[in-house]
């Protein structure tokens, strides 16, 4: 399935690296440890929620232990519009990572299994294909194995984004016509692929709808940890809906002063009601 792989040294672990550079305190690390045992949790989570350490800690941390890369300001292997894939310490970028803390004790944590989300939001240009794939880049920060779907066959931009040629992608693969080939993974960001949307068909709905669209997240959910789904306007197309259902789950993004309460309202109705979890809101302040 061409997935990344764990190739990073993960010999030390988060709490030794923080102990080491004096962050942490051997007290306060075995106190986590203890919890962690105890919930079955992940160390990083629990010390946060215990108040040992900071996000940062943890960024700073997994910094060490994955050596994952960032790109240096002006890079041009993706669109500077991925932030997040960029050396920068941008308030846009804390704000991600908060999301992405949200995200990993709400929908991912390891109990649930939950692999996929889509990102939704009512109208056109509220931020939901800047926000999948921002988020997808700090994800594969935290040394998440991350793929980014771009189930949005009606204004595809993920492809623009990550500057990927998008002849053969989820379009594609939904017709029987390419396999996981079509998946590219985002060298030097470790650990993050991305599934472009592929040639645009004449029935994006339908193909969606189709059951090889569950067959393919529930395989790509044995290689990955992290599955997100960018999709169409939820009040335009019914899209939105299935990819939704099909995830289980959708997060749903608000423009700062400029989506409706109306549509926000009807947006989560129209997931809710066919069956996925609202995972949460977010505002997008663009
Ligand atoms: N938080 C943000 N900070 C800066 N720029 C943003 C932010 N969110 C979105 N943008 C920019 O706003 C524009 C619209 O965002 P985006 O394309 O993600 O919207 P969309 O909801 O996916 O729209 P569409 O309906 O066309 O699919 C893009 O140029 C994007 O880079
Ligand atoms: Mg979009």
């Amino acid at each position: 399935m061409n997935a990344p792989s764990h190739t990073t040294d993960h010999s030390r672990s988060i709490g030794a690296i923080l102990i080491d550079a004096g962050r942490l305190t051997p007290e306060n690390a075995e106190r986590v440890l203890r919890v962690c045992r105890e919930h079955g949790a992940r160390f990083g989570d629990t010390a946060i929620q215990l108040g040992a350490i900071t996000q940062a800690d943890v960024d700073f941390a997994l910094a060490r232990q994955f050596d994952y890369a960032t790109l240096p300001l002006g890079d041009q292997t993706v669109s500077e519009e991925v932030i997040a894939a960029f050396a920068t310490n941008a308030q846009t970028v804390e704000g991600l990572r908060a999301l992405r803390t949200q995200l990993m004790l709400r929908w991912f944590d390891s109990e649930a299994e939950h692999k996929a989300i889509a990102i939704t939001s009512p109208e056109h240009g509220e931020g939901r294909s800047w926000l999948a794939a921002n988020l997808a880049v700090v994800f594969s920060q935290l040394g998440e194995r991350t793929l980014l779907i771009d189930a949005d066959m009606r204004r595809p931009r993920q492809h623009e984004l990550f500057k990927l040629d998008n002849r053969v992608g989820l379009s594609a693969i939904l017709s029987g016509r390419a396999g996981s080939e079509a998946i590219k993974r985002i060298t030097p960001l470790l650990g993050l692929s991305v599934l472009p949307s592929g040639a645009t068909p004449p029935n994006p709905q339908e193909l969606l709808a189709r059951p090889a669209f569950s067959q393919l997240l529930e395989k790509l959910s044995e290689t990955y940890d992290v599955i997100l789904i960018d999709t169409p306007p939820a009040t335009d197309y019914a899209d939105a809906q299935t990819v939704a259902v099909r995830a289980s789950g959708a997060l749903l993004v608000a423009r700062k002063n400029v989506s409706s309460s109306n549509q926000l309202r009807d947006a989560a109705t129209i997931i809710t009601q066919a069956g996925a979890v609202l995972v949460g809101s977010v505002i997008n302040e663009i």
